[in-house]
């Protein structure tokens, strides 16, 4: 059993516009690196989702990643989105609209969690992100909402979601077999990416900004600090205000905060399989080495994130931590 274990607050000053009653609050909850057919206790940590969706009534579901392991989907049929998809969150109180970003895995990266993997295989060039980003998997689950970047504007304006695809970034990964794979990283530009996620960011009149993507800038789990988003990433960030990171990869719970002038980065990579240590607590006020995901109310004041852990020791009903942060 598991509870929500953490609360975050982060007070939102730079506010100026009056409250519209069909705006805000927003009410989400953020997952991700969940796709594993229901195994790694994808099934336990969906069952405990949808009992904290039921509380909550979230207006929708965002995954930061690692939708489908091992490699994504070899086609836009592929049985694996009903296995990691559609089943485990079938709960009524799920069906709300996921907006979805792709992770290296959806991209075919196939290192699983056991890096030789990464090398290989060579013939499963069938494996695309593109079959994630296929319309017609809508008609098989009308809540799949699943892009490589996109923004949505909510609170009439106030509030601004701009979620990017962090995976061309990444520059070691242009030497996985998976690189060149149809619609893949090799058909991606990084650069660009960020010029025009810098001039978004840039001309947004919103308030409140928040970036999602699936790699963190900064993360004391297993895979350490994204160092080309640490150096390309947060500095636009910081400089547009962006009070928020939501991200996955490290399959854990995060909560980092660098200086009062970056982001504050939230990982929610434990939609399944948590077997990794973290390797630091640099810049940490928070963190949970096991499964779990976070949830989210974001009114014009303030954002209120809160942690859910699933496994060891995560049935403490009291929170385990709690901080408010002024802007
Ligand atoms: C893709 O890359 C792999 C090695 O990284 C290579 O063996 C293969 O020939 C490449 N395929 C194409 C279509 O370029
Ligand atoms: C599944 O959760 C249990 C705790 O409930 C934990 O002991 C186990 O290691 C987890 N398995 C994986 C693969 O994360």
């Amino acid at each position: 059993m598991a509870v929500c274990t953490a609360v975050l607050l982060l007070s939102g000053a730079l506010l100026t516009q009056k409250h519209s009653s069909s705006g805000l609050p927003i009410k989400f909850m953020v997952i991700g690196d969940f796709g594993r057919r229901g195994a790694y206790n994808q099934t336990e940590v969906a069952e405990l989702f949808a009992i904290k969706a039921a509380a909550m009534h979230p207006d929708f579901i965002i995954s930061v990643g690692d939708n489908m392991y091992p490699s994504g989907l070899s086609s836009p049929d592929d049985a694996a989105f009903d296995a990691s998809f559609v089943q485990p969150y079938h709960a009524k109180s799920l069906q709300v609209p996921w907006y979805v970003i792709l992770g290296n895995h959806d991209y075919g990266d196939k290192c699983y969690d056991e890096p030789p993997g990464c090398y290989v295989y060579s013939g499963d060039s069938f494996y695309s992100p593109l079959h994630q980003l296929d319309a017609t998997l809508v008609e098989r689950d009308w809540r799949w909402n699943c892009h490589r970047s996109f923004e949505m504007t909510l609170g009439e304006g106030l509030v601004e979601l701009f979620f990017i695809d962090t995976n061309p970034a990444v520059q070691k990964y242009y030497d996985r077999p998976w690189a060149n794979f149809t619609g893949g990283l090799k058909s991606q530009d990084w650069s660009a990416q960020l010029s025009s996620l810098e001039r978004k960011l840039h001309a947004s009149k919103a308030a409140w900004k928040i970036v999602i993507g699936h790699h963190p800038p900064r993360s004391n789990g297993h895979h350490g600090n994204t160092v080309e988003l640490l150096d390309s990433l947060e500095p636009i960030m910081q400089e547009a205000g962006v009070q928020a990171y939501f991200a996955g990869h490290d399959h854990n719970l995060e909560h980092i905060h660098a200086s009062n002038n970056t982001p504050h980065y939230i990982i929610s990579g434990g939609g399944s399989k948590s077997d990794r240590p973290f390797i630091g607590v640099t810049d940490s006020l928070f963190q949970w080495p096991y499964s779990g995901f976070v949830t989210a109310e974001l009114s014009k004041e303030e954002l209120i994130v809160y942690f859910c852990g699933y496994g060891t020791e995560a049935d403490d009903l009291e929170p385990m931590y709690s901080v408010r942060i002024a802007v």
